[in-house]
């Protein structure tokens, strides 16, 4: 696995495996890699000649009281995991490659980003949305790979992709789990023992939602109380947003049809944890 830091290089590089004809699997992350990750790059491995990792704590999708300073890190072992996976190149560049001095541009997004995460974490989105178009600039992968986990994220790339006729396949993959059904996260390392247990009521909600859905219930508003009832019904949690929206538009929706995602944050101690589900093939 070749490891690169500069976009010299990285640059050189991809034009030598474009000339080779080779496809190119991107998987984009902030590091302190873990089964999720890993579950992305796996795919990437199946489906593509070369898989290239990018770990970048990226600091413009972080607001100023956010963990930017404090997100945690770990390269080394990062970097033994994509060796242990198979990936071809880690892209493990500093914030001065990325944004040098004069850097002065972003990409953004329009409605896709003005609800959830898009309106309680200012500027995020428009951050997210810089380093992909880097990235895809840079790597011209044929195909990238994102977690179902940030379903917003995921619906934010998948718009900008086809908005700047971007030739990348995005490819959208399961939430990987603990056995709690905590959904696993880098951020999960901030929780103390306590809240690591406290932080299993936030899946237990959502599953609970979705039977209630699996059962009949259509009506978002009644579906929501229920998934708040049980969430607050731990002292350590406190709901940031929980919301039903349409994927397509992420405006929030009254009425359950295919495609509404049911998305919340929750903050346990520290730490803001992300969950969701999608409602699929109902009548
Ligand atoms: P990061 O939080 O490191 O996540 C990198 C990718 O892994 C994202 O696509 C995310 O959805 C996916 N992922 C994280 N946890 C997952 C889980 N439990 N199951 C499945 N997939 C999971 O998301 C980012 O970084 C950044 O915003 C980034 C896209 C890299 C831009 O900086």
């Amino acid at each position: 696995m070749l490891e690169v830091k500069n976009i010299a290089d990285l640059k050189q590089k991809i034009k030598d495996l474009k000339a080779e004809n080779k496809t190119i699997g991107l998987v984009p992350t902030m590091g302190f890699l873990h089964e999720g990750h890993g579950s992305l790059i796996k795919k990437a491995r199946e489906e593509n000649d070369i898989v290239v990792v990018s770990v970048f704590v990226n600091p413009k999708q972080f607001a100023a009281n956010e963990d930017l300073s404090n997100y945690p890190r770990d390269l080394v072992k990062d970097s033994a995991y994509c060796r242990e996976l198979h990936a071809d190149i880690l892209f493990i560049p500093d914030a001065d490659e990325i944004y040098p001095a004069g850097f002065n541009s972003f990409a953004d997004i329009y409605q896709l980003g003005d609800n959830l995460c898009g309106i309680k974490r200012a500027g995020h989105f428009r951050g997210v949305c810089t380093i992909i178009v880097k990235l895809f600039n840079l790597i011209k992968p044929n195909r990238a790979y994102f977690g179902q986990k940030d379903a917003q994220q995921l619906a934010i790339i998948k718009r900008i992709t086809a908005d700047f006729n971007f030739d990348v396949e995005v490819i959208g993959c399961p939430i990987v789990r603990e056995a709690d059904g905590l959904a696993k996260s880098s951020r999960n390392t901030y929780l103390n023992s306590e809240e690591r247990k406290a932080a299993a009521i936030i899946n237990k909600a959502m599953q609970t939602g979705q039977k209630i859905i699996a059962d009949g219930e259509k009506n978002t508003a009644v579906v929501l109380e229920k998934i708040r009832a049980i969430i607050e019904s731990e002292k350590l949690a406190r709901i940031d947003y929980l919301q039903a929206v349409d994927l397509e538009n992420m405006q929030d929706i009254a009425t359950v049809k295919n495609n509404t995602l049911f998305a919340t944050a929750v903050f346990v101690g520290k730490a803001r944890l992300l969950d969701n589900f999608l409602i699929e093939n109902i009548d």
